[in-house]
């Protein structure tokens, strides 16, 4: 991994979906003292609605379906490797990205999970938080191992939940909080290597 000496990390974010976390992340890129440069977005889904910030702002995209998930990775990794990239941020990737690949890529993975793990790791987080009745919530980033949710906490926020909070409620002031913190993170973490 090549240390920050002035030269900006060849980044690609992965995403799936609504692309919020990738908006802000790409506002961040464009600022002069950032440390990333987001060359590539990755997607398994030619209609997620994130894609649209890749192309205003002219990043190349790539679609991956994942529908043979070992084919699809080795083809991946080619891409990556092809365009330099040292350092994937996912966000909101509905995929798990294998072991092998993981070892593979050889390079730093981060994620952005929206609870404070490693409490309500998986899917449908801020219905279980709501549920159970929690006082807290908020999201953290943290590196990609080979188990869901599990890799080394870089950063995390935290939040109060509302007495009469729901789902898209809490949903809508954790993605707040999300794209402030996933800059900050990369930023944390790069810093400490
Ligand atoms: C975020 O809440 C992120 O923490 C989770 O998926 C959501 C993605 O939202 N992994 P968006 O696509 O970035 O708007």
């Amino acid at each position: 991994m090549e240390k920050l000496n002035g030269k900006k990390i060849n980044t690609a974010v992965f995403i799936s979906g609504r692309g919020s976390n990738l908006r802000s992340l790409i506002e961040y890129y464009k600022k002069k003292k950032s440390p990333i440069l987001i060359k590539l977005i990755i997607s398994n889904n030619p209609s997620a609605k994130g894609l649209v910030h890749a192309k205003s702002s002219k990043i190349k995209t790539c679609i991956v379906n994942f529908k043979n998930k070992n084919f699809s990775e080795n083809n991946l990794l080619k891409i990556l490797i092809n365009n330099k990239i040292n350092l994937i941020c996912l966000a909101g990737f509905m995929k798990i990205l294998s072991e092998n690949f993981i070892k593979k890529f050889k390079k730093p993975i981060l994620n952005i999970h929206p609870s404070l793990l490693p409490k309500y790791k998986g899917l449908n987080t801020h219905k279980r938080v709501i549920k159970n009745k929690e006082k807290f919530s908020g999201s953290t980033v943290h590196l990609v191992s080979s188990k869901l949710d599990s890799g080394k906490i870089i950063l995390q926020k935290k939040i109060k939940v509302s007495k009469n909070e729901n789902e898209k409620s809490l949903e809508k002031k954790i993605l707040k909080i999300e794209h402030k913190l996933y800059p900050k993170a990369i930023e944390k973490f790069l810093l400490s290597l």
